[in-house]
């Protein structure tokens, strides 16, 4: 490996035009998070603390280990919708240490309307679900909710992916072997009296948490019979009648330290192997990286100088340096961990896509997880590449993503658009995790060219009419669509979707990826294998 050689010149005009554009970025980044980490209103988290309870976050900082860190994920879900009534969806999820172990928790955020669940609440809830199998994790749910959002039951309740497929992968995640350990801190009602009852342990707390199919108001109103909340499904009753809860909690911080001490009784698994090295700071400064990053997105950010920054001590062993060079290939490792690392440098050509097709198939053999550095506009387009075989040899790469047998997680630095998003493991290529850089772009194609495509369309069906187009209408067609893909692909758009795992600054980047590495360790890779590559 050789250390990457910058070029980068900090006092150049060009470096500071970049850094003043991604601080305003960061600044507008910073703001929207401190807002949605708060929770719900003043008065919501002022009656959750005058009944003695901690905080989402405060319940979470205390279930893993002192000093380790939290890996939150999606915490824009939902932003800039709904009238930003549900920071977060009302739920946190991500990963963090507990007894020396990489678990999966989840916790209600009882301050957003009651915890209950929305769209988003549930994609996130799913998602975390999701991951922990991905990755052969502990789950950890934090119960403190009234269930389903009701005005919005039609968006929640029926389909696939809505709120029945929480318990759907409760019973997948058991028969995988991952423990699951409920924690009933507040309600828990209807469809979600299954969390705790489908956990192997749960913890109940005294006179906060409660487990009922059906809550008193419809209990009246089905058969007229009047009861308590705690007479019908509180700690007492939970823990020594109906046997749905199996530890009684004097509090919050008793019921942690009580799911801290069921941690204790669980064994060690295989995990999966790797050289792990001791970390080193990059040579070049990761702060550098705003300045590296191209204001202007129709200039193409340097990925040397991008991987320069992320890898330990800079160092990097390129593989085909001198060949397809709009895709750049090659190992190195992050905060010790071995990466293969594939990173945009311009658009993708066939032969781009049998230098990604090979490098995956090293990764897989070596057994090292792969960094995607997504920043790409697509394929190149064009009769020459078209029947030079474009579709074929870009079917391979796709297919090699697709099947890869290592870990992926990708980071969308940049613009991800078209099918480029696909060949560098986009969303539904099933990568490990996903996150986007807070100055990237998403979206089927640049708006500017979906403009552009939508206008020639209409031009076209007006001629074919034997008329001439009005440029006027034609103008209007643009506009529309400029401003519909401008709202539309930014990552704030995304990550309150779920399309993402989250937001993050590129000076994070490192200790992110740290720890996604770290996760899946907890599942052994599996063995090479592909599908039928076109020839
Ligand atoms: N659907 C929609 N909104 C709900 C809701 C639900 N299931 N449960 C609570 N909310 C809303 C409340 O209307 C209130 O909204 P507001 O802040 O705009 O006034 C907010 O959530 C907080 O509710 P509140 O009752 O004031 O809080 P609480 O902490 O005292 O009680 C619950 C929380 C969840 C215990 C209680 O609201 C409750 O029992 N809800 C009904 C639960 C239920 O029957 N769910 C069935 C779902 S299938």
């Amino acid at each position: 490996m050789y250390t990457i050689p910058s070029h980068v010149n900090p006092d150049s005009p060009e470096f500071l035009e970049n850094k003043k554009h991604y601080a305003a970025i960061l600044e507008k980044h910073r703001d929207i998070m401190h807002r949605v980490m708060q929770g719900g209103p003043e008065h919501a988290t002022e009656k959750h603390r005058a009944r003695g309870k901690l905080l989402a976050r405060e319940r979470i900082d205390l279930l893993i280990d002192p000093g380790t860190p939290f890996l939150e994920l999606s915490t824009l879900a939902a932003y800039g919708q709904y009238d930003d009534n549900f920071p977060g969806a009302g739920i946190v999820t991500g990963i963090g240490v507990i007894h020396g172990r990489e678990a999966l928790i989840i916790a209600n955020d009882a301050t957003v309307k009651g915890g209950t669940y929305v769209k988003e609440t549930i994609r996130k809830h799913v998602r975390a679900q999701e991951i922990a199998m991905q990755n052969n994790l502990p789950c950890v749910y934090m119960v403190d909710s009234g269930g389903v959002f009701l005005p919005n039951q039609a968006e929640v309740f029926p389909d696939r992916d809505d709120f029945g497929r929480i318990f759907f992968n409760q019973a997948q995640l058991s028969a995988r072997g991952c423990p699951q350990i409920a924690l009933v801190m507040g309600s828990c009602t209807a469809g979600g009296a299954y969390i705790p009852a489908m956990s192997d342990e749960t913890i109940i707390v005294k006179n906060q948490g409660t487990i009922f199919i059906g809550g008193p108001p419809l209990v009246k109103a089905a058969t007229g019979e009047v009861v308590t909340p705690e007479d019908l499904g509180g700690a007492e009753v939970h823990t020594t009648r109906s046997g749905v809860a199996d530890h009684f909690a004097e509090n919050d911080q008793h019921a942690i330290s009580i799911c801290r001490s069921i941690f204790e009784t669980l064994q060690p698994h295989g995990k999966q192997q790797l050289d792990i090295r001791t970390s080193e700071e990059p040579h070049y400064d990761p702060q550098e990286l705003t300045g590296i990053l191209q204001a202007d997105q129709k200039k193409q950010t340097d990925p040397y100088e991008v991987i320069a920054r992320l890898t330990d001590s800079s160092r990097f062993h390129e593989f085909k340096a001198r060949y397809a060079t709009t895709l750049v290939t090659g190992f190195a490792h992050i905060m010790g961990y071995p990466v293969g690392i594939i990173a945009n440098n311009g658009v993708l050509f066939a032969e781009s896509s049998l230098k990604g097709t090979h490098f995956i198939q090293l990764c897989n053999f070596r057994r090292v997880p792969i960094l995607f550095l997504q920043n790409i506009t697509g394929f190149m387009v064009g009769k020459v590449y078209e029947n030079a075989g474009l579709a074929r040899d870009g079917a391979k790469l796709v297919h090699a993503v697709a099947n890869a047998s290592v870990p992926k997680f990708t980071v969308i630095t940049g613009g991800s658009y078209g099918a480029g998003n696909y060949a560098m493991a986009g969303r539904a290529f099933d990568p490990h995790f996903l996150f986007m850089w807070p100055g990237a772009r998403i979206s089927v194609m640049g708006g500017q060219q979906a403009a552009m495509v939508l206008a020639q369309v209409k031009a076209d069906q007006v001629e074919a009419r034997g008329m001439k187009a009005d440029p006027k209408e034609l103008e209007a067609i643009k506009a529309s669509i400029l401003e519909k893909y401008e709202e539309e692909g930014s990552p704030y758009y995304s990550s309150s979707r779920l399309w993402d795992d989250g937001i993050i600054e590129p000076m994070q980047t490192r200790q992110v990826l740290a720890l996604a590495i770290a996760t899946s360790l907890n599942k052994k890779f599996g063995e090479p294998h592909s599908g039928v590559y076109r020839m």
